[in-house]
């Protein structure tokens, strides 16, 4: 059985979802919540060290202003009413992702970020105008400024993601097979999941059932 330490998830379809059900796309995105507190509750639950939440892209910029606003005032109210229950609940948060947001948002992440630093049941890694090809970037830009050596250690030490293991599993919700620019370095090795399930119908019984599935996988290496 393969220990289970990092869990990463593209959360992909509120959209189509909103649409559908209620001609909203936004009322996808708030349907969304729903599902990343369920997600939240069965990580602790599976003793799950790290949990990553791909929330908002480098490129989601290019959406109508509407819903960026919508996303991240829904955002604001969801950390400002459940800071405290993580607190309690021993959940870490961290944002992986340039905070290039409103005074507000920057100072409630920082804040976030502040009073969980200590909490050991989960770490919560919300990518947050997140963008792998930029991490990279800025990662080489500081070994060089430091004058080090371009080396594989000294590259993923300089990522968002120090000190996070690399993900066991990778989940992608939507029916959509790509990575949209998630995390590239670090899923080298990690095992990939595509539901078909759109984010707001993404179950405890899907999320179990991949586990499950990963819990049996041989995971080679490179050897045999
Ligand atoms: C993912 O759902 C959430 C964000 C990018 C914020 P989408 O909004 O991409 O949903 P679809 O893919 O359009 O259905
Ligand atoms: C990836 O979803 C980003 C998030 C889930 C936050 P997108 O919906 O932005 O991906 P593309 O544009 O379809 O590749
Ligand atoms: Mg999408």
């Amino acid at each position: 059985m393969n220990p289970l330490n990092h869990v990463a998830i593209i959360m992909d379809g509120n959209g189509r979802w909103g649409l559908k059900k209620y001609n909203s796309r936004n009322k996808g995105h708030r349907a969304g919540l729903d599902t990343v507190e369920k997600i939240i509750k069965i990580s602790i639950k599976q003793k799950i060290k790290h949990l990553t939440l791909f929330a908002f892209s480098t490129e989601n910029w290019k959406r109508p202003k509407s819903e960026i606003n919508y996303l991240f005032n829904l955002l604001e109210s969801f950390l400002k009413l459940k800071l405290k229950k993580f607190h309690k609940n021993n959940i870490k948060l961290k944002v992986i992702g340039e905070k290039k947001f409103s005074k507000k948002l920057n100072n409630l992440l920082l804040k976030s970020e502040k009073i969980t630093k200590n909490n050991t049941a989960l770490q919560i890694n919300l990518a947050l105008n997140y963008g792998s090809k930029n991490e990279i970037v800025k990662a080489i830009k500081k070994i060089n400024g430091k004058k080090l050596e371009v080396t594989e250690k000294n590259i993923t030490n300089s990522l968002y993601t120090k000190n996070i293991p690399d993900p066991d599993i990778l989940i992608r919700t939507g029916k959509t097979t790509r990575l949209s620019n998630f995390l590239l370095w670090q899923i080298s090795y990690t095992e990939i999941f595509f539901s078909h399930k759109l984010w707001p119908d993404f179950q405890e019984a899907d999320f179990l059932k991949i586990v499950n599935k990963f819990k049996k996988i041989k995971r080679n290496y490179g050897d045999i």
